[in-house]
């Protein structure tokens, strides 16, 4: 079983990226072999300015390393610093039937808002195929904005196996069905796109007050209250480990504990899962040296893999 992840870095990571996808792969990546990279080439659909991309690049990368992320462990890596994978990209574009792009959500739903649709938002899913099957992975999690993609995957996969024999390693998604949605600070989805998010540790410090100003309803003090009506107890619950949530819980629903209170247990919390964290984080973000040896080291080990597939595949197509 191999596990491969691409992250695109389009955004600061969050709260939710922290306990939607950084959380979960990173204590996957104890377990099974992993391999985890940044999606830069993909990031080129919509990203204009290099100081911009650059930032975020590294940011994500000071992100996920600071929340644990063993780069020993894990094959952690640049996309663009593996240019097998694009090499094999044009090969799978010859593999892939026009309609099936045609039929692609994402490039559908830009067209339809009126965005500009650029032939590499277009060919998004052939690129993400390569990242895929670059590395043999056995197994790529997925949200369900992503599922459409892996199908895609499997589809190009298994029509270049149908002329070639079994080349590449067809993929299986896991994908988590019963991951809550991770509500932002209006109760929405947490996305960069509604604004209501809760920033891990790019321009941190407003944390405490976006907390603190979340909308509570107007029970008195000595009330019982229900945990699950209250945003500040479903984002607790989440980054809590269960007894201590089940603890919050019967506080609020003894009464004579307060939505302040809550909201000051939940400050409490981010701070003892984040500050030491922000210490590696603002390190490696004020020492982009240290974080360039974990690329060239990631690099190398993932090229070595990415060769090997290609070779494989160039054989099979009289390349080589
Ligand atoms: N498209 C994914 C996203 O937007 C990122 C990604 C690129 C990816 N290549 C991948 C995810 C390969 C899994 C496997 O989130």
């Amino acid at each position: 079983m191999r596990v491969l992840t691409g992250i695109k870095p389009t955004g600061r990571p969050h709260l939710g990226n922290y306990l939607g996808s950084i959380r979960p792969a990173v204590a996957l990546s104890k377990e099974r072999e992993t391999f985890l990279f940044i999606a830069d080439l993909h990031a080129l659909t919509t990203i204009r300015d290099a100081t911009e991309l650059r930032e975020l690049v590294c940011d994500v990368a000071a992100t996920w390393l600071a929340c644990g992320l063993d780069p020993e462990r894990t094959v952690f890596y640049r996309q663009s610093d593996v240019p097998e994978i694009s090499e094999l990209n044009w090969i799978l574009a010859c593999y892939t039937g026009q309609g099936l792009l045609d039929r692609a959500h994402a490039y559908k739903a830009a067209r339809d808002t009126g965005e500009e649709v650029n032939v590499g938002l277009y060919t998004y899913p052939v690129l993400m195929s390569a990242d895929i099957l670059a590395f043999d992975s056995t197994h790529v999690p997925v949200g369900q904005d992503q599922k459409q993609h892996l199908e895609i995957c499997r589809d190009i996969a298994t029509r270049f196996n149908h002329y070639h024999g079994e080349v590449l390693t067809v993929p299986e998604p896991i994908i988590d069905d019963h991951v809550a949605v991770i509500p932002g600070l209006d109760g929405r989805k947490m996305s960069k796109s509604y604004g209501n998010t809760i920033p891990l540790f790019f321009e941190r410090q407003g944390v405490k007050k976006k907390i603190m100003s979340i909308v509570s309803d107007s029970t008195p003090l000595e009330e019982p209250k229900d945990p699950d009506s209250s945003l500040v107890y479903q984002l607790y619950s989440m980054m809590a480990p269960t007894d201590r949530a089940a603890e919050m819980a019967d506080k609020l629903r003894a009464g004579g504990y307060g939505w302040g209170h809550a909201k000051k247990e939940l400050v409490a919390l981010f701070h003892e899962l984040f500050e030491e964290r922000a210490k590696t984080y603002d390190r490696l973000m004020a020492n982009r040296g240290e974080l360039e040896e974990v690329f060239a080291a990631g690099a190398q080990r993932a090229r070595a893999q990415a060769a090997d597939t290609l070779d494989r595949v160039k054989k099979a197509l009289g390349l080589l």
